[in-house]
């Protein structure tokens, strides 16, 4: 066995397309949000995924990490095809991909407790006692800086607290990938630089291999190793991050990477009024 294509993963000619309404005769029209990309994610590397919205990005989020199928191409994850969504050994897979999404709040139970939910996550996985489960959660818990907190409720905590809180379940199940999708987008930016830091000292210390999607530049420049630039469902290229910023390929690359500044939507409307006033 080829040691480098057994671990990461391997993208190859991936497709998604959706029905694009109804049609009463023949076949729907299909739109392709995925067309045609391929790469390779290699084990403990961090690879940004940029580009406007509607590129495709989250659509090949899903596929990566096989809660989708794909139309056509093909995944392989450490070596491995996944298996039918859905079927027994495909959730024995599951495990091994967690996903950390914007909106923290809207994946937790706001009944349960952190340490609750986070214990949960790894028991529908893990046959485990439950002084070892509550061992085990509370090593999650510190290990993202919420040791004293596992007693709260989801609306006891801040945003980024409970975004915290969901990377704990995600990486108590010890994923081999974290694929975040805008997983810091909706917060304040100082709460940003916290979570990219503590995803880089968790990077270190587990050895994840990331895919972190995100339309914010900045802080894809911050975290990622290479980078891949989406358009219109295409890999329109992809390279070494440092690199890809200092001598892009592609026109639409350059453009993409020059609107760098504005860092949030709500932001760069201050910067608006501030200019107006200085006028
Ligand atoms: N389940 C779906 N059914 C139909 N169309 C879909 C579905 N999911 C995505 N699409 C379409 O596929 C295209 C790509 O969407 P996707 O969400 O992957 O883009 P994105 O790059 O993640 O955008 P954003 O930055 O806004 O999150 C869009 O045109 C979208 O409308
Ligand atoms: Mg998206």
């Amino acid at each position: 066995m080829i040691p480098d294509l057994a671990n990461g993963v391997l993208a190859t000619d991936l497709v998604q397309a959706y029905p694009d309404g109804y049609r009463l005769f023949g076949k729907p029209k299909m739109n392709k949000a995925v067309d045609g990309v391929s790469f390779r994610l290699h084990e403990g590397e961090t690879l940004g995924i940029v580009g406007e919205s509607g590129s495709g990005k989250s659509t090949l989020g899903r596929m990566i990490a096989g809660i989708e199928t794909p139309y056509s191409g093909a995944v392989s994850f450490w070596g491995e095809p996944y298996a039918p969504v859905g079927s027994f050994l495909w959730r024995q897979q599951r495990r091994h991909v967690q996903l950390v999404f914007q909106n923290p709040a809207a994946v937790v139970d706001p009944r349960w407790t952190i340490h609750a939910q986070v214990r949960e996550a790894l028991l529908t996985h893990e046959a485990l006692t439950r002084e070892t489960a509550d061992e085990r959660t509370q090593e999650a818990l510190a290990l993202v800086g919420l040791g004293s907190m596992g007693h709260r409720l989801p609306h006891q905590l801040s945003g980024g607290q409970l975004q915290r809180a969901v990377i704990a379940r995600a990486l108590i199940l010890r994923p081999r990938l974290l694929i975040c999708d805008e997983a810091v987008s909706a917060l304040d930016v100082s709460v940003q630089a916290q979570i990219i830091n503590l995803l880089l000292d968790l990077r270190e210390r587990l050895k994840l291999t990331i895919m972190f999607i995100s339309h914010d530049l900045s802080v894809v420049r911050h975290i990622s190793h290479r980078m891949g630039v989406m358009y219109h469902g295409k890999l329109l290229e992809i390279g070494d991050t440092q690199a890809l910023f200092d001598a892009p390929r592609h026109e639409y690359t350059r453009r993409l990477l020059s609107a760098i500044p504005v860092e949030k939507p709500r932001r760069s409307k201050k910067r608006e009024i501030d200019n107006s006033r200085a006028l």
